[in-house]
């Protein structure tokens, strides 16, 4: 059976940076508690009007796909990872679409935020091992700036969050040490809360009715009410300590499981991309892993956590720096809302 391996990657930023310093001028915040609990320094925010989650995408996909030596044409499937979508419907892999002028190929939208694009990795080699697709267009992408609450209210979530785009073009490989070697997807919904971004839902009714001014009729009039907005229920909740605690355990354990799964060690791991989530916990996973300071790539500094976008953003970004050859043991891991998680294992 064929593997599949990633043929061509590529990412694009925004030109905007937003140091910590700046946002100061909106909230109650300070360079040295966001450096102090995070370790972002700055992130790139999209065109406030102009620019959206697929127009990153697209610009990222442009250089997957050149670099993989291949055209839009021949792309034969499309995934987008995002939780920052263009429309609520229809997903942004449509548009992707229709804006690359491809032929009418399957397109997948998925919803698992921060481990999006190694679901989405998952995905793909599933579809190549089989020889059903040939060459598979993955994206994560996420304009986060446009819906979070930079007053001082959101200042936990809204600090942490940036906005980019990540791609990589997925081929069939004959190669003995190239390609993937496996992925290891997990969840678990219990506290599906704890990190959430509820309107609009169809969950929007529960409780509403203890709120004033709520709209009473017979159906309808849930998607967004003006108190959603004013008490700030309409923007994004994260349990930022319940995430952290369940963040650390669940990276070590599922990057293990890829390891073991392959009969290979932490030592033989060349390059670990975790998901940006926060500097601090890349930093708990590599203690605890027994990993040096040259077997982890971390950029969350530059760009603040992008969710779906993270991993091909730090892995496009790695490898133009030189940090990924031919042949390399590349981990990739993340953890998010959901709670979901997962891993994948490749030779580059
Ligand atoms: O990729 C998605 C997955 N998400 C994550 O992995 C995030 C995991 N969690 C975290 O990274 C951390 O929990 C945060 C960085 C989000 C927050 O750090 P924390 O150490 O858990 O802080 P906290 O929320 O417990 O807040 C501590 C204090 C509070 O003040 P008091 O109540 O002690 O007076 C907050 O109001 O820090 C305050 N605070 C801030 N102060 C200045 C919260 N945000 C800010 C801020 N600037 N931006």
């Amino acid at each position: 059976m064929k593997k599949s391996k990633i043929a061509g990657i590529g990412y694009y930023v925004p030109d905007n940076i937003y140091t910590n310093e700046d946002l100061t001028k909106f909230m109650d915040t300070s360079d040295e508690w966001i450096t102090e609990r995070t370790g972002i320094k700055e992130r790139r925010y999209a065109d406030r009007l102009d620019e959206t989650t697929t127009d990153m995408g697209v610009k990222a996909a442009k250089t997957a796909i050149e670099r993989a030596g291949t055209t839009a044409q021949d792309i034969d499937f499309i995934i987008f990872a995002t939780l920052s979508p263009d429309y609520y419907f229809p997903g942004c892999a449509v548009l992707v679409q229709r804006e690359l002028k491809m032929k009418e190929v399957g397109a997948l939208d998925i919803r698992n935020q921060c481990s999006g694009f190694v679901y989405a990795l998952s995905i793909a080699d599933q579809f190549i091992k089989t020889g059903m697709y040939k060459n598979i267009l993955i994206i994560g992408s996420e304009k986060h700036s446009f819906a979070l609450d930079y007053s001082t209210r959101g200042r936990s979530i809204s600090v942490i969050f940036g906005d980019g785009a990540g791609a990589v073009v997925m081929q069939p490989t004959d190669k003995k040490e190239q390609g993937i070697l496996s992925t290891h997807l997990h969840s678990d919904g219990e506290e599906a809360e704890k990190l959430a971004m509820i309107y609009p839902g169809s969950a929007a009714g529960k409780g509403l009715e203890n709120r004033p001014n709520w709209p009473d009729q017979e159906l309808g009039g849930l998607l967004m009410t003006p108190e959603m907005l004013e008490d700030g229920s309409a923007y994004p909740y994260m349990d930022g300590q319940a995430v952290f605690k369940k963040a650390v355990v669940k990276f070590p354990e599922v990057i293990h499981e890829a390891l073991s799964e392959n009969n290979l060690k932490t030592t033989d791991i060349d390059l670990l991309i975790p998901h940006q989530a926060n500097l601090r916990i890349s930093q708990f996973v590599q203690r605890s892993l027994k990993l040096r300071d040259d077997q982890v790539f971390n950029n969350i500094q530059k760009y603040g956590n992008t969710t779906a976008a993270s991993i091909p953003i730090a892995l496009c970004e790695a490898w133009e720096q030189g940090k990924i050859k031919e042949g390399d043991l590349i981990c990739l891991a993340a953890f998010g809302a959901g709670f979901t998680w997962g891993s994948a294992l490749l030779y580059w």
